[in-house]
This record gives C-alpha cells, sequence and structure tokens, in this order.
C-alpha cells in the first residue's frame, strides 16, 4: 500500500506525526507538504520536534486569495499524484491544503481518505466549513473522531466508507503529555507559575480580518487577574499592526511567536485557563482538562462545551471578561473522542482497504 499524505498547515502537522508513524508500520508513505505555513515557527519546528519524516515534496506555495492559494495547491500536487501513483491520497482537517488534495484525488483513479470527517460548525461564512464538506463529499473513505461526526455524515447521505476511529490529535496528546512536563522549560522561560496564567490564542479569519471584533477581543482580555500569555500567529499579528492595536496588545498581553508543540502543550497543561478561537486548541485543553473560553459562536466540537469545559463566548468583551473567572463544574464522563488509538487504526483500515478484504465500517 502507498499513501500519499497532504499537509501544509500547523495542525495538520501536529495530526500527521501521529498517523505517518502509523501508516509507515504498515506500507509506504510519500508525504506532501503543500507550503500553506512556512515560518520556521510554523512549520519546520514541528517536523524537529515530533520527528516527522522530510516530506518528499515541499510545493512551497505559501500564502494568497484562497482561490489562487489553492489552485496553485491544486496544479502542483496533480503531476506528484501522476508520478508516485498512490493507492489512497490522505487529507486531514479542513485547510486549503485539505481541499486542494481532494479535488486532485477525486478526479483520479485514487482512493480519497479523509481524517477528521463529519466536523460541522454550520457556519458558512467560514472558509473551513466549505473545505470540511467538499472534502468530505469528495472522499472514498471518511474518518470521524466522534459518534456526532458519523451522525452528520450520515445526514447528508454519507454513509459507504465511514469509519469512526476517534480522534488523532487525543493521540498526539498522550504521546507527549507526560515527556512534556520533564523536558520543556517554557514555564521558567516565559516566568509564570502552573495554574497562575492564562494561555491564549488567536487566528480566525472572522476574528482577525474584523478590526471590531479584535479590539472587542482585546478588551475582554486587558482587565485578567492573571498574566496572559500569547503566541501570536502571524497574520494575528499583522492584523493587530495593521489596526494600530499592537501597542495596546503589548500592554496587555505577554506577546510570543508561535510555540512549538511540546512547550505548547506544556503551557495548556498548566493554564488556569485557555481563550482560543483554535479547532485544534480547543480539543485538547479537553483532553487536558483545562477549562476553555472560545472566541466564536459555534463550534465543530460540540462535545467539549456539553461535557462543561469549553464556554462559547464570541467576541463580546463583557462575556469574555466573565468567562476568565467564572466558576466550571465539567463533566469527567467517557471521551467522545475515541481511546488514543486512532491513527493505528486509520492505518489498518487503509491497509484492509487497499490490500486486504475489507474492513467492517463504522465501528
Ligand atoms: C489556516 C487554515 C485554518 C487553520 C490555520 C491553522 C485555511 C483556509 N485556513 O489559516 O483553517 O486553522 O491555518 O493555523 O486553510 N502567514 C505567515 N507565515 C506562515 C503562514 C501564514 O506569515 O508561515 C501569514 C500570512 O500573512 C498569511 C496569513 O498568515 O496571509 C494566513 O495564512 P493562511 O495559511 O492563508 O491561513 P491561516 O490563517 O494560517
Ligand atoms: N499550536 C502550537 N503552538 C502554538 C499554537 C498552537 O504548537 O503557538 C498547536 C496546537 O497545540 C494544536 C495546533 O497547533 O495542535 C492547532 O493549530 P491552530 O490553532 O493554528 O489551527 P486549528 O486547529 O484552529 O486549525
Amino acid at each position: 500500500m502507498r499513501v500519499c499524505s497532504i499537509v501544509g498547515a500547523r495542525p495538520q502537522f501536529v495530526k500527521a506525526a501521529v498517523v505517518s508513524d502509523a501508516i509507515r508500520e504498515v506500507g509506504e508513505e510519500v508525504l506532501v507538504h503543500t507550503g500553506q505555513h512556512y515560518d520556521e515557527e510554523m512549520s519546520a519546528v514541528f517536523f524537529e520536534e515530533l520527528g516527522i519524516p522530510e516530506p518528499d515534496f515541499n510545493l512551497g506555495v505559501k500564502s494568497d486569495t484562497h482561490g489562487r492559494q489553492t489552485a496553485k495547491m491544486i496544479a502542483e500536487i496533480e503531476p506528484i499524484v501522476e508520478e508516485t501513483d498512490p493507492d489512497v491520497i490522505l487529507l486531514y482537517g479542513d485547510t486549503n491544503s485539505t481541499l486542494a488534495g481532494a479535488i486532485v484525488g477525486s478526479k483520479c483513479d485514487t482512493v480519497v481518505a479523509h481524517v477528521e470527517a463529519g466536523l460541522r460548525s454550520h457556519n458558512r461564512d467560514m472558509p473551513e466549513e466549505i473545505n470540511r464538506v467538499l472534502t468530505d463529499h469528495a472522499s472514498d473513505l471518511c474518518f470521524p473522531p466522534s459518534e456526532s461526526a458519523v451522525d452528520a455524515l450520515a445526514s447528508e447521505g454519507i454513509t459507504d466508507g465511514v469509519y469512526w476511529t476517534g480522534d488523532v490529535m487525543y493521540d498526539s496528546v498522550l504521546a507527549v503529555r507526560d515527556r512534556v512536563a520533564n523536558i520543556s522549560t517554557v514555564l521558567d522561560d516565559l516566568g509564570v507559575e502552573a495554574g497562575e496564567f492564562i494561555l491564549a490564542t488567536v487566528h480566525r479569519q472572522s476574528n482577525t480580518d474584523r478590526r471590531e471584533n479584535l479590539e472587542s477581543i482585546l478588551a475582554g482580555l486587558e482587565d485578567a487577574q492573571k498574566p496572559i500569555v500569547f503566541p501570536a500567529h502571524p497574520r494575528t499579528v499583522e492584523a493587530l499592526e495593521e489596526y494600530g492595536l499592537r501597542e495596546r496588545a503589548d500592554d496587555a498581553l505577554e506577546i510570543v511567536e508561535p510555540l512549538g508543540y511540546l512547550d505548547f502543550v506544556r503551557l495548556l497543561d498548566t493554564a488556569d485557563r485557555v481563550v482560543t478561537d483554535s479547532g485544534g486548541v480547543q480539543k485538547e485543553a479537553f483532553f487536558l482538562e483545562t477549562p476553555c473560553v472560545t472566541l466564536r459562536e459555534e463550534t465543530e466540537w460540540t462535545e467539549t462545551v456539553d461535557a462543561g469545559w469549553n464556554e462559547l463566548v464570541g467576541t463580546d468583551t463583557e462575556r469574555i471578561r466573565a468567562a476568565l473567572t467564572d466558576e466550571r463544574t465539567p463533566e469527567t464522563s467517557p471521551n467522545p473522542y475515541g481511546d488514543g488509538t486512532a491513527s493505528r487504526r486509520i492505518a489498518e483500515i487503509l491497509k484492509e482497504r487497499i490490500d486486504g478484504d475489507g474492513a467492517s465500517e463504522a465501528e
């Protein structure tokens, strides 16, 4: 079995790290990096820290408008698929790199498989929602992380080739959580104490591309009683500078460069709470039992909200302020995102579908 895995953005490196390992135990992998993320701290650091193999191809696409960026990726991925002739094109999540791979894969004689299938925010203004829906519908195999994702696929008529596997990000967190407690010096480096700081990240297009949203978030964080560590995505730094909010942000927040995964997980594990608009960070906070405040009105990770670990506050200043200190009584119910073996299951299912008699679906 030869699998062509397509990655390009930070969360995909985290997901691919565990899945690549599992795939390489049972078959061959051709790793394609679209180059959607390219700064050292947005890309190379993950390959180094997580031992992800050097990509076989790096397309160097970099930033552009959604249409041009996706189109460039499609044009570059197609000849690679022709040249390497994979049995499977493996896609992760909901970025433009995911969609580009889905379009190429669906137009050639290759199985298309989607990790993190079936997630829905039901907000069609999110570019990621469009990418998710189109990718699921272009895929032959779907690997939803939760039962609600299986149901979402079924409600759209996708029932063939659906395998509930659990969430690969849970595998990643389990793989590093204990190790980072011993090796990461990030708390000392930043001069913060466990339980005595807030971790915050913002990068969602709806928050960075509207000045009023970014300003309202900043106002909500300004009077926090604990220091706020803010590893800043490059698009957020650009937005703060463009809107003349950088100085105000520097007064309110401890702005640092984006962190490597190991230091980030250490901070997430020890923060009093996390404030974020990231998809992956909401989930990781849940896995690490850190209360999360989500700067969005809806989430595709609904189980984290239902269990009481995650609160949706949008960009409203007062709601953010209140959520920084409110009391929570979260449930420690069984993890709806599996048992930490999603990567191995995905590799085994692919192997059986390609080389064997076929695995049973939606198990
Ligand atoms: C992308 C994904 C988003 C995901 C996020 C993870 C899409 C549509 N969006 O958003 O779903 O949550 O990655 O972080 O695919 N930039 C740099 N250096 C880099 C990368 C980006 O400076 O290495 C800056 C550029 O100004 C660029 C902007 O960030 O224009 C946005 O980058 P892009 O990859 O287009 O989208 P993200 O916001 O990162
Ligand atoms: N992350 C990281 N360093 C940071 C911020 C995030 O390693 O400074 C990791 C985080 O642990 C998670 C992933 O990046 O695994 C999430 O990426 P991001 O928030 O950019 O994207 P999303 O999940 O929203 O698509």
